[in-house]
């Protein structure tokens, strides 16, 4: 079987990268930290949504997904808080929410246990997987650059949340992968579509987590690109009703424009210099991928 893991971003800047320029920024580690307690806290949400449509069968998954949502739930308090201990914001966190876009890209039919059972317990599980191991990388990440920082008062009390909850975030993983090999092993035919599964929500998760970093230009006509990557794993006459759904919010993306003028404008009063020199720079490469990725569909 395929194990299929979180890509790195197109623009080729690792977890580690990313959160080695996160944390001796103050602002945005702060706001990193709330997304993690927004994500942790959602996610009880999402996973009390599985249980409810479960409906009590089977009863080993039912009890499993309790505990899972208890453990989501311990994450959020830890780092809630931690952030109110910090004096930070406990509201929603600026620009596009990963969790949002990957709730949005979901195909919601073939994810609901309603309509039939094993496909949906599949679909789940596959999607929760593919979450929590974008999770563990960060955790991993962010742990790996707070060991790098100065050792603050703060860091180390954010070091040391960050490494209660990584555990417990790597067991959901082990957990994920048990429950999906134990269906595959049914028949040939479960095989295939817990593979099926594997790449179709590793492909959603992918573009769910791009979409949250790509505040370049062009960044809607990637989004474009992704989606039609995700239509790719569906059956070919589920493809064109899928995009026709979710093609409009694509293109149009309010939150996206939202994320964008938000970073721009902190570039802009932190240092105008540097805006003018690194920031411009990146929104009209950005562009630029765009146009030569077009030009080579069309070539
Ligand atoms: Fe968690
Ligand atoms: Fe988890």
């Amino acid at each position: 079987m395929t194990v299929v893991y979180p890509r790195k971003l197109s623009n080729s800047l690792s977890a580690r990268d990313i959160m080695q320029r996160v944390v001796p920024n103050r602002e945005i580690h702060l706001i990193t930290l709330n997304r993690y307690r927004y994500n942790e806290q959602h996610s009880c949400l999402d996973l009390t949504n599985v249980i409810e449509k479960l409906n009590g069968q089977p009863r080993e998954l039912v009890r499993d997904l309790s505990h899972h949502v208890s453990d989501e739930a311990r994450h959020a308090v830890w780092l809630t808080d931690l952030l109110y201990d910090l004096g930070a914001d406990l509201g929603k966190p600026p620009g596009s929410s990963y969790i949002d876009e990957f709730d949005r890209l979901l195909d919601q039919e073939q994810y609901d246990p309603e309509q039939n059972l094993e496909d949906g317990i599949i679909a789940a599980l596959a999607a929760i997987n593919v979450t929590e191991k974008r999770g563990c990388e960060y955790f991993s990440a962010h742990i790996y650059a707070l060991k790098q920082a100065p050792q603050t008062e703060e860091n180390i009390k954010i070091r040391e949340t960050i490494e209660r909850i990584f555990p417990e975030e790597a067991g959901h993983v082990r957990w994920g992968n048990r429950w999906l090999a134990q269906m595959a092993r049914k028949s040939p035919e479960h095989r295939e579509k817990v593979e099926q599964a594997r790449q179709k929500y590793a492909a959603i998760e992918q573009a769910a987590y791009e979409s949250g970093m790509d505040i370049t230009f062009g960044a809607e006509l990637r989004r474009v690109s992704k989606l039609v990557d995700i239509a790719n794993t569906l059956p070919v006459w589920e493809r064109p009703q899928y995009l026709m759904q979710r093609l409009p919010e694509t293109l149009v993306a309010p939150q996206l424009q939202l994320t964008r003028l938000q970073a721009a404008q902190r570039a802009w009063e932190r240092d105008p210099k540097v805006f003018m020199e690194q920031f411009v720079p990146m929104f009209l490469n950005g562009l630029n991928q765009t146009q030569k990725k077009q030009k080579q569909k069309v070539g």
